[in-house]
């Protein structure tokens, strides 16, 4: 049988109810595109097979036969081709090793745990300046704007280096990027090459007096090894920062609103703070912010995946929303149990392009989430869930806005 895709969500905390029918028909499910077939992998464990095996599968676009070109009703016009080869550079998410391992290399050392355990104080302060701002600004408010989004932007802005003077603009490009989509809409692209010149200057400024943050330490190893181009490095850096923001900043108020709606869960947590690491890992699996967009593969080899022959030249779109909720792995998986323990759910992926924020993201939000709920205890949402303009069709699920109300 051959479905129709994309499916829609129908319920915002949970993947589309189709998920559940095709996970149980088959590991492997064939799929219309717009423009061809693909291979939809539904369950857990085809999709860490699909995921970690980059000998027989690649991620590159240009591959021949991968599923994201064949989503566009068209294909891209010369001039649009032109801009993405000049952006495209060191964009190492969408590379196979070993040319993916030389980039990721270079910056493995700005995310181990270590690393990440010193940048806490920071979160922690950018933290509660926000929270600072929004008590002073007064209840209600919008958490996306005030708090959802700022975080990672203000995170971002002191692990590149980005000058305290423009962390305006900067903010406001991302937003509008994160708001229209990047590659979707002319607002996100046009935002998009704003902020690609804006590292272009700033990485300029670097080559000629690099500082003491990941921008510097990436300019001197790239004289040092003479590795990177200018390009590839600001592709690299463009790369963290849209991989790092959306991401994060849909996060925030998604767990915000589920703890909100699952008082019994957030009382467990206030009583016992130590359950706030578990909690996240709980949080990412039950939302599964990055579904099949994000996990998009072709067969470059003849290959088996869960009993079923593809051949090169196949596309994958692996449903990560539908691992993350498979029974094998999971009991009771559409129940968000904050005590749960799973750590082996796929929101941050699995194999080579596994996420290499993860660490710096399970920190933003967990202590987003636990100084939110300690500062502001009588924090709740205003209106109906059905109300909430959720963003159905974003590269990330989330919500546009989160309207939160507070007594002190
Ligand atoms: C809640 C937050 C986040 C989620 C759910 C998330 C999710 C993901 C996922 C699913 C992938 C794998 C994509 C694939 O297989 O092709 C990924 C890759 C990546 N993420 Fe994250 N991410 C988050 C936060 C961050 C942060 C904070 C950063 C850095 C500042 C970051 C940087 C990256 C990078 C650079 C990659 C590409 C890795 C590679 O191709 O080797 N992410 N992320």
């Amino acid at each position: 049988m051959t479905v129709n895709f994309p499916i829609s969500r129908t319920c915002p905390f949970a993947p589309p109810d189709e998920y559940e029918r095709l996970r149980e028909q088959a590991p492997l499910v064939r799929a219309r595109i717009p423009r061809g077939e693909v291979w939809l992998v539904t369950r857990h464990a085809e999709a860490q097979q699909v995921l970690s095996d980059h000998h027989r599968v690649s991620t590159d676009p240009a591959s021949p036969g991968h599923p994201m070109p064949l989503m566009r009703p068209d294909d891209p016009s010369e001039e649009e081709l032109e801009i993405r080869r000049r952006f495209q550079a060191g964009q190492f998410i969408d590379m196979d090793p070993p040319e993916h391992s030389l980039y990721r290399r270079m910056l493995i050392p700005e995310f181990t745990v270590r690393r990440v355990r010193e940048m806490r104080p920071a979160i922690q302060e950018a933290t509660d300046l926000l929270i600072d701002d929004m008590i002073r600004a007064g209840s209600p408010t919008d958490l996306v704007d005030a708090f959802g989004f700022s975080l990672p932007s203000m995170v971002t802005c002191a692990l590149l280096g980005v000058p305290y003077s423009d962390r305006d603009f900067f903010r406001a490009r991302t937003r509008k990027m994160m708001d229209t989509g990047v590659g979707s809409s002319e607002e996100g692209i046009a935002a998009a090459i704003e902020v690609w010149y804006y590292l272009d200057k700033l990485i300029t400024v670097a080559e000629r007096e690099p500082g003491d943050d990941l921008i510097g330490r990436l300019v001197t190893a790239r004289r040092e090894t003479g590795e990177l181009t200018h390009d590839a490095l600001v592709g690299m850096v463009f790369l963290l920062l849209i991989a790092g923001h959306e991401t994060t900043a849909n996060m925030i108020p998604l767990g915000v609103h589920a703890l909100l709606r699952h008082p019994d869960q957030l009382d467990a947590l206030r009583a016992d703070p130590e359950g706030w690491p578990l909690a996240v890992e709980e949080l990412l699996r039950y939302h599964s912010i990055v579904d099949w967009v994000g996990f998009d593969r072709v067969a470059t080899q003849d290959m088996e995946v869960g009993g079923q022959a593809v051949r090169a030249g196949e596309g994958f779109f692996v449903l990560g929303a539908s691992a993350n909720r498979d029974p094998r792995v999971f009991d009771d998986p559409d129940t968000l149990d904050i005590r749960r323990g799973a750590r082996n759910h796929l929101a941050f992926g699995y194999g080579v392009h596994q996420c290499l924020g993860q660490n710096l993201a399970r920190a933003e939000l967990e202590i987003a989430y636990r100084t939110l709920f300690e500062r502001l205890p009588t924090l709740r949402v205003l209106g109906e869930d059905d109300e909430l303009p959720f963003n159905y069709d974003g590269v990330v699920f989330g919500t546009r806005a989160l309207p939160v109300a507070w007594s002190l």
